[in-house]
């Protein structure tokens, strides 16, 4: 069967420029955003530092120092420098209005970032279904080594990969990697659906992933 070549990084740089334009939000991202959110006030207990990994023009940034003013520390990264430029517009409203810019943008992929800390929470919103297969296992670990207490991913997840797959998004197997690392004592998955009439229901066909570091 033909495959359209992807190449990560050559995709991602080029996507990066007309991506902040091209996202109009919907009830998909809006359920995402309201689905990660009650998970973070209600599951994790408290958090002060963060890295997001892959934060693109900033939504999910901006939408997590909107709502958790006990951070002290975020880091963003991403790949794409035009992404992070816009990501920097996007974000200052949330961050003017602070004492201390809690905020730092670094333009990376996450293989070849360099940081001996750890973070309270890792967290990377539809960035690891982007990732090659035969890289997945590699970045899991790496992330999982930058956190001290929780990561999560949001991701797109089906039990099968449908045929008419887009060549850049891969359905990983979050749980299993993540079991498989003994440094993770819990994994959970969280399906965002709405569930209601057959009208009301929203299946955005993502998952929240999280995974807890063992002490
Ligand atoms: C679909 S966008 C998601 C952006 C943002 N997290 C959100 O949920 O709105 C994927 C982002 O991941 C970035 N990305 C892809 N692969 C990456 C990698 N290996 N390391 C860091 N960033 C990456 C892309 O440049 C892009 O900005």
């Amino acid at each position: 069967m033909y495959k359209v070549r992807y190449i990560p990084s050559e995709y991602w740089f080029e996507r990066g420029k007309r991506y902040k334009e091209e996202f109009r939000p919907n009830k998909y991202s809006e359920l995402q955003e309201r689905i990660l959110l009650d998970y973070l006030k209600n599951i994790l207990s408290s958090f002060s530092t963060v890295l997001e990994v892959g934060c693109g023009f900033g939504r999910i940034t901006k939408l997590l120092l909107s709502n958790f003013p006990n951070i002290l520390e975020y880091i963003a990264i991403d790949l794409s420098p035009d992404q992070i430029e816009n990501a920097k517009e996007f974000v200052k409203p949330a961050i003017d209005t602070k004492e201390h810019n809690p905020l730092n943008f670094i333009v990376s992929d996450i293989q070849s970032f360099q940081n001996e800390r750890k973070y309270d929470l890792v967290i990377s919103s539809e960035v690891l279904l982007h990732i090659l297969p035969s890289e997945i296992e590699e970045v899991l670990i790496k992330i999982g080594d930058m956190s001290n207490e929780h990561i999560i991913n949001i991701d797109w997840y089906e039990k099968k990969t449908p045929w008419n797959a887009a060549p850049h998004n891969f359905i990983h197997q979050y749980e299993k990697i993540y079991r498989n690392m003994p440094t993770i004592s819990n994994v959970y998955r969280i399906p965002i659906v709405k569930r209601g009439s057959w009208f009301r229901s929203l299946d955005t066909k993502q998952s929240l992933f999280h995974a807890c570091k063992r002490h």
